[in-house]
């Protein structure tokens, strides 16, 4: 039999090309990071990766051209052998200060770099524990090992817990998890993976591909982002996402880096990141360290993006990131959407399985720091043209009324909750409860709004709602509640992380950017004060 039989039999691409509804390798003519010209037409790129918009940004071009002037194009062998330059172990000292870290060390892509530092750091009595919505690159590396592979399912921390109790006391565990998952932005519940961690004992790998430059304060990603940067063991990311190059990294404890460094075959035998990219990304972490602006400007667009097009019905999964699916369902239907948006000069990714699971064929859009608001209408009015022409939505903005309840907190702040889906975790009669010997806070007045919510938006919010109530070990009515004192015996800092999570969701289906919610309160209370010439207490 003929080894290559399976690729002349194989017919599908082919079938798809001849239709025209072939979604991949479209060749790209220009770039300019925010529009493309593809087939000679100009496009929006919402398909990107470069978050921060700094793969042409005017620094980042001018120090890869230097680089490539002063050093050549390529240094033609490995780190291990000719290939480290100065810069190379610059750009290691300063992503170690960045990522604060005691040494980071870089590799030529971060597929290899995740791939190489697994299957360096796990061996034949290990045991990797990984999310089964993993990018690929952390699944091969965990096949590159004789370490056991326990899978958990998706940000499941129950069936995590459930593995944990089953594997081998004594074997050394690896947790390997995506920061921000690169299909349907959403994130790692890294808090209930560190309270396991803390259990349990095993140690935590975030491949932060799409958080760094994105997520934290600093851009440090998913770990800041969380307040648990220190409980992350080994941090790994890519250059070709935020910092618009090409190039990996990982980042942790000296003796650690130092042992991949020395074992990752992906790094000892291919050749090292060539210089021009070197320059770029050490120019882009200039950038990402001194321009928080960018990171603000791209969370903005997220918002509004996401908001738009809960809107307009379309279905846009988890996200809670500049990743923003739009789930289709079926693959005709997502290649039909895909082609039609190309054709009104907008460039999304078609993504179907195996990326995702079958019936969850999507196109997955991101957004960048440098769109302009022009831009992002465009890329909206043409989705809900088209969206309303397949069917994928319906013609009249699906909408249906809900009451959102904003709960005023005494003495000083406001939170906000969702009453009917949300009930208060407190309950009315356990306001002045005490919790851990602090004062929870006193939930006085409940101000109502009505506001208006699309209908997938609900379910999606019910599926959010469970997530977050089992976080906090505590149900709403009609599921068997948890009472008050095992509510509080778990602290207070699982009831602020939850509320904090309902906050957010709060926001979210009320269509409400989360600057405005913040806002509003205060404008509530104006108004309330307005009516009855005095405030709420
Ligand atoms: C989560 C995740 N990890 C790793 C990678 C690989 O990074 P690179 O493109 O640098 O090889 C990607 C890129 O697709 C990714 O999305």
């Amino acid at each position: 039999m003929d080894v290559f039989a399976k690729a002349f039999e194989w017919k599908e691409a082919r079938v798809a090309r001849l239709s025209g509804l072939y979604p991949f390798f479209k060749p790209i003519s220009e770039n300019e990071g925010t529009e493309v010209v593809i087939e000679g037409r100009r496009t929006i790129m919402v398909g990107a990766n470069s978050y921060l918009s700094l793969s042409t940004h005017p620094k980042v071009k001018a120090a890869a051209a230097e680089a490539a002037l002063r050093y050549g194009a390529s240094c033609c062998g490995s780190r291990f052998a000719n290939g480290t330059l100065e810069i190379h172990e610059e750009l290691e000292r300063r992503l170690a200060i960045f990522l604060k870290k005691e040494s980071a060390l870089c590799f030529t892509t971060g597929f290899t770099t995740n791939m190489g530092s697994i299957a360096a750091l796990l061996g034949r009595h290990d045991i990797a524990l990984v999310d089964r919505g993993d990018h690929a690159c952390l699944m091969d590396g965990t096949q590159l090992t004789y370490a056991d592979v326990l899978k958990y399912k998706h940000n499941d921390m129950a069936d995590l817990e459930k593995k944990l109790q089953q594997a081998d006391k004594d074997s050394g565990k690896l947790l390997i998890t995506d920061g921000v998952f690169s299909m349907e932005g959403d994130l790692a519940d890294l808090p209930g993976i560190v309270e396991l961690k803390r259990k349990y004992g095993f140690r935590i790998m975030v491949d932060d591909a799409h958080g760094l430059g994105v997520m934290g304060h600093g851009g440090r990603g998913t770990g800041e982002h969380f307040g648990l940067h220190d409980e992350v063991d080994v941090i790994t990311g890519t250059f070709s996402k935020s910092f618009g190059s090409i190039g990996g990294v990982v980042a942790g404890q000296r003796e650690v880096v130092d042992w991949i460094k020395h074992r990752a075959r992906s790094m000892i035998f291919a050749a090292s990141m060539s210089p021009p990219t070197v320059a770029a990304a050490l120019a882009s972490l200039e950038i990402v360290e001194n321009e928080p602006e960018r990171r603000e400007r791209l969370w903005q667009i997220a918002g509004k993006m996401r908001n738009a097009f809960q809107a307009m019905g379309f279905n846009t999964g988890v996200s809670v990131t500049p990743i923003i699916p739009i789930l289709v369902g079926e693959q005709m239907k997502t290649f039909n959407l895909w082609k039609s948006l190309l054709e009104a000069g907008v460039f999304t990714n078609a993504v179907i399985p195996p990326a995702v699971e079958p019936g969850r064929s999507m196109l997955r859009t991101s957004y960048q720091a440098a769109h302009t608001d022009e831009q992002l209408d465009k890329v909206l009015d043409v989705f809900e043209t088209i969206g309303k022409r397949l069917k994928i939505i319906e013609r009249k903005r699906p909408a249906t009324t809900q009451r959102i309840t904003i709960a005023l907190r005494q003495p000083e702040g406001l939170h906000s909750h969702l009453e009917g889906v949300m009930p208060h975790p407190l309950g009315n009669g356990h306001a002045n409860g005490q919790a851990n010997g602090k004062t929870p806070p006193r939930w006085t007045n409940w101000v109502e709004l009505a506001t208006t919510v699309s209908r997938p938006r609900i379910t999606q919010l019910r599926e959010r709602l469970d997530a977050a109530w089992s976080l906090a070990g505590w149900r709403p009515p009609g599921l068997p509640p948890l009472d008050l004192d095992q509510l509080q015996a778990r602290g207070q800092a699982t009831f602020e992380r939850v509320r904090d999570a309902m906050e957010a969701v709060t926001y979210r289906a009320a269509n409400i950017d989360p600057t405005d919610l913040r806002e509003m309160p205060r404008k509530i209370i104006a108004r309330a004060r307005g009516r009855n010439g005095q405030a709420h207490d």
